[in-house]
């Protein structure tokens, strides 16, 4: 087995990338960003929930897309079928559900109670013979494209998507299919808004690099070590837009002091050879897409969806980040850690702990990328250098610019 600080992987230029320094204005330039808005994110397939939020008929909820100045409402309707809308008012183009999730028949404009039933259909208008030519068929909430892989639900912001979801995840729907995902019902959820470009805060989550220099107590013992103190990836792997790394777990890593309390991430029933402390077999670390290496000194995989979506997957549990750009310098994070409900009174002072810890974390993350990006608009540096564990980083950007130049959606996926 090759580690990294004994055999240093050319991770960079082994996946076809380029070596370059990038430039700065892709994180600063509201020209960028206006591209970046027609360009990808109303024509990229994105991320907005798992079905599990809404697992009963009635069930929604509502997902605000600041980029697009929209907020797309996802249903379970009456019929089963999973439906998302435009959150906007066929009357006068109010917005029609201001509640962030629920359960409902209709949805009632609150303005003037015009009301949709959960398939869309304008049910109701008061005092309708005071209207003029009115055609209630046409006047139901506009549809926006929807599909599930996996169990996610994949939004499409283009009146007409060009292509479809298979097509648009090609070979990472094929490296991650058939994943069993452990307590899909239940997650942690974590939200703020960072003062910084989208692709800066995503960059953040997809690298190991600066653990050791701003995590030192918090996540530093577990992603470095003596045998690879810079916390380089065990792995990474391009899949056309997409793309997967596999961080290294330090094997002197020990439960914090502490963890009595709290079990931390990678260390509760930690096992990479697939079987579990009871002896059960753990189909997470069995999975051919997870530690695709099988390395025995495997922590856990950042899966980065192009463009604002990460499925992170120790052996333990799974856990998502998403990144909805406000404007070109904010960005609304949304993290989901998914835990099985507390059963005790233990667990969930264990959960309270895991998210004392993760905010510490996630605080030492936040005023990094901030002051990043400040730097980035003082224009002091027209270019910034990524390293080989920085390689999502440069493939993510690399895409940008790629969809940022392409017509078609097909064109920037060829
Ligand atoms: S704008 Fe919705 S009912 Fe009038
Ligand atoms: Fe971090």
């Amino acid at each position: 087995m090759n580690h990294p600080t004994e055999h240093p992987a050319q991770l960079t230029e082994s996946a076809g990338l380029d070596t370059e320094a990038m430039p700065v204005s892709l994180y600063t330039d509201p020209a960028q960003y206006e591209i970046e808005r027609e360009r990808i994110f109303r024509r990229a397939w994105l991320m907005a929930g798992r079905v599990e939020r809404i697992p009963n008929r009635g069930d929604f909820f509502v997902k605000d897309i600041a980029m697009l100045k929209t907020s797309v409402i996802v249903t379970h309707s009456e019929d089963g079928e999973i439906r998302a809308f435009h959150n906007v008012c066929a009357h006068r183009a109010n917005i029609v559900e201001h509640r962030s999730s629920g359960n409902t028949k209709r949805f009632v404009c609150r303005y003037h109670s015009w009301s949709y039933n959960n398939s869309g259909d304008l049910s109701h208008v008061p005092d309708e013979p005071g209207f003029f030519h009115l055609n209630k068929k046409k006047c139901g909430l506009t549809p926006v494209t929807v599909a599930l892989w996996e169990g996610w639900v994949f939004i499409n912001m283009a009146p007409t998507p060009e292509v479809s979801l298979k097509e648009f995840l090609g070979p990472m729907a094929d490296a991650l299919a058939g994943i069993e995902y452990p307590n899909p019902d239940h997650a942690l959820v974590l939200r703020g808004e960072f003062r910084a470009n989208w692709k800066a805060v995503a960059e953040n989550f997809s690298e190991a690099y600066h653990i050791s220099s701003i995590h030192p107590k918090t996540l530093g013992p577990i992603y470095a070590g003596p045998l690879n103190p810079f916390s380089r990836p065990i792995s990474a792997n391009v899949y056309g837009a997409h793309r997967s790394m596999s961080t290294w777990l330090n094997p002197a890593a020990a439960p914090f002091a502490n963890a009595k309390v709290a079990q931390w991430l990678f260390t509760a029933d930690h096992s990479v050879t697939g079987t579990r402390k009871d002896g059960q077999t753990n189909p997470l670390v069995e999975h051919k897409g997870i530690n695709p290496t099988k390395s025995d000194r495997w922590a856990s995989d950042v899966n980065w969806f192009f463009p604002n979506w990460h499925l992170q997957i120790s052996a333990n549990q799974f856990w998502t980040h998403e990144f909805w750009p406000t404007s070109a310098t904010s960005t609304i994070w949304e993290a989901r850690f998914y835990f099985r409900k507390a059963q005790t009174v233990r667990e969930r002072l264990q959960h309270e702990h895991f998210t004392s810890h993760i905010t510490d974390t996630m605080l030492e993350d936040l005023g990094n990328i901030e002051s990043m990006q400040r730097g980035m608009e003082s224009g002091a540096k027209p270019f910034i250098h990524f390293n080989e564990s920085e390689i999502l980083c440069r493939h993510g950007l690399e895409q940008v610019i790629k969809w940022s130049a392409a017509t078609t959606a097909r064109d920037a996926l060829t």
